[in-house]
């Protein structure tokens, strides 16, 4: 019998530490918070967690800008309360992964410091993209690349003695200076960063932006720079995607299977791979590389049957012959929340809603493994109207004001009460959490959820005890029934059946009798609009 291997099924809960939940009262969510958010998160069945960036950053891109990668920052905690939390979660049976973030840093580390103190040429510089600029006195950019977050992806520094100087590269915020990777002690120092933290007893990693890394060797100009611009997807061929990332992972994969050797504890590496093609993706799942990549086209997917059976069919596709399984995602830090993408209307009558919980259910009937972010179980909805001044998301500023994108996903969680904080900081009652919760997060809040059996909460929870109880349901693949349009149906194994109506008007069910689990009010026989079904076949 093969060995289970838990990632392949795992589903995991995204922690946003800033807005999960908070412990010094300062508005800010920190590891303590988390720690003590631990057994809400056992009793909802999740199999571990993925912790946003916590360690010291400046925090021009929420943490993904670090100035040390062996630290906690204080706004967060330290290392003791760390070891605390990865205490607790393993006494609880729940994993830890850390988000790690080797495409870039911050132009607060210590390396970039000692890059801009030193020369051009200095092996201090060689460590990220520092180039001299084009045209007259060198006022041009090195190249035609464009940034992720909007602008050129170059920066002009002042050299130490005053005068105008090189450019550095960086494909995000020019706070976040991109590591050159063909430097070795780049190699080197991740390494040691990867080791520290394991031998701290984490159970592995979600690495950010895992296509990045490397750019060509040469930095010539973009074919493209103007689709490059209009999009904040990797598709510059340039500066994402090169062959010599693939021995990075192979070579951390290799560590962490080092770790497994010496005490039976599989460590997984899921990375955020944006490529153009899936068999791009694929090669980042090869045996000996990463364990996952988030398959992100679900997520991408309009509410629509014809869209949602392509991208599933193609994902099973993609994943076939690599040896991993499909990691599904919903929602993220990074996207407007389902509720609201699937077409809530401002008078909140309820059709999104009622669609994020059909498609979570599906999601969870996928073979594979699913990641589900913290708020995404109570059902909340994107915040859509947060005032322009306390917006901090950096695309928001680098796009003039006109990219209203992350912020609205990344309110503080309500907890319990009628009023904000709503138990989301534990300081005065005066405390403010960083970004403002709306007067209707009272009805999201988790314990109203735990006590109400009609909740999202209750329906993630139900589903992963299922899943469970249901013996690898993220192995094998599925198999599509005819169906009327506008309905997909699936088995799983010998005998789950999982059906979505994507329609509003009710359909026939694909099973008789009542089913196991349902996204809504389900009676025998039917398939309400808008609602998502689990059956055992001749139940
Ligand atoms: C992807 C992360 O999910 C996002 O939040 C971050 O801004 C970028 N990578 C840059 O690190």
């Amino acid at each position: 019998m093969n060995r289970h291997h838990w990632w392949r099924d795992a589903v995991i809960y995204q922690v946003y530490v800033r807005s999960f939940l908070d412990s010094t009262g300062d508005g800010i969510g920190d590891l303590a918070g988390v720690r003590a958010g631990l057994p809400y998160l056992k009793k909802l069945g999740v199999d571990g967690i993925w912790l946003s960036p916590f360690y010291p950053s400046p925090q021009h891109d929420h943490g993904y800008d670090v100035a040390d990668y062996r630290d906690v920052d204080p706004v967060f905690g330290d290392l003791a309360e760390f070891d605390l939390l990865v205490t607790a979660a393993r006494r609880l049976g729940i994993k830890v992964l850390l988000d790690i973030v080797p495409n870039h840093c911050s132009n607060e580390h210590p390396w970039f410091r000692e890059a801009l103190a030193a020369a051009p040429g200095s092996p201090e510089r060689a460590r990220f993209h520092f180039a001299d600029g084009r045209g007259p006195d060198g006022t041009e950019p090195p190249n035609n690349w464009h940034a992720m977050f909007g602008g050129p992806a170059w920066t002009r520094v002042t050299e130490p003695d005053g005068r105008p100087g090189q450019w550095y590269l960086h494909m995000f915020t020019p706070e976040q200076p991109d590591w050159n990777w063909r430097d070795p002690e780049v190699a080197a120092e991740f390494e040691r960063t990867l080791r520290f933290w394991l031998d701290r007893g984490v159970d592995g990693f979600r690495i950010d932006v895992a296509a990045g890394l490397f750019k060509h060797p040469e930095l010539p100009d973009s074919p493209d720079p103007e689709a490059d611009a209009r999009t904040r997807d990797s598709v510059n061929p340039l500066a994402w995607n090169q062959p010599e990332v693939h021995d990075v992972w192979r070579h951390w994969r290799a560590v962490c299977e080092e770790y497994t050797a010496r005490d039976g504890r599989e460590r997984l590496l899921v990375g955020e791979v944006s490529v153009p093609t899936a068999r791009e993706h694929a090669r980042y799942v090869r045996p000996d590389e990463l364990h996952q990549a988030f398959f992100f086209d679900l997520l991408g997917a309009q509410w629509d049957a014809d869209a949602f059976r392509k991208v599933i069919s193609e994902a099973m596709e993609d994943i076939a012959g690599t040896g991993s399984t499909v990691t599904w995602v919903l929602n993220n830090h990074d996207q407007v929340r389902t509720v609201t993408r699937y077409g809530e209307p401002a008078d909140g009558s309820g059709i999104g809603a009622a669609r994020a919980r059909a498609a979570a259910l599906l999601m969870l009937a996928l073979p594979g493994a699913a990641y589900i972010y913290q708020g995404e179980e109570l059902g909340l909805p994107e915040v859509v109207d947060l005032p322009d001044d306390v917006l901090t998301d950096p695309i928001f500023r680098r796009t003039g004001s006109r990219a209203r994108i992350r912020d609205g996903c990344r309110v503080p969680l309500p907890w319990s009460g009628q009023a904000s904080p709503f138990g989301f900081t534990s300081g005065a009652e005066s405390a403010k959490p960083w970004l403002p919760q709306p007067e209707y997060f009272a009805e999201y809040a988790t314990h109203r959820a735990l006590a109400d059996t009609r909740s999202s909460w209750h329906l993630y929870r139900d589903g992963l005890q299922l899943r469970a109880a249901l013996h690898q349901l993220g192995e094998g693949t599925l198999r599509w029934l005819d169906t009327q349009p506008g309905v997909l149906a699936f088995t799983r194994g010998d005998d789950l059946v999982c059906a979505v109506n994507f329609g509003t008007a009710p359909v026939p069910a694909p099973v008789a009798g009542t089913p196991l689990l349902a996204s809504g009010p389900c009676p025998p026989g039917v398939l309400p609009g808008s609602t998502a079904a689990w059956w055992i076949d001749g139940s």
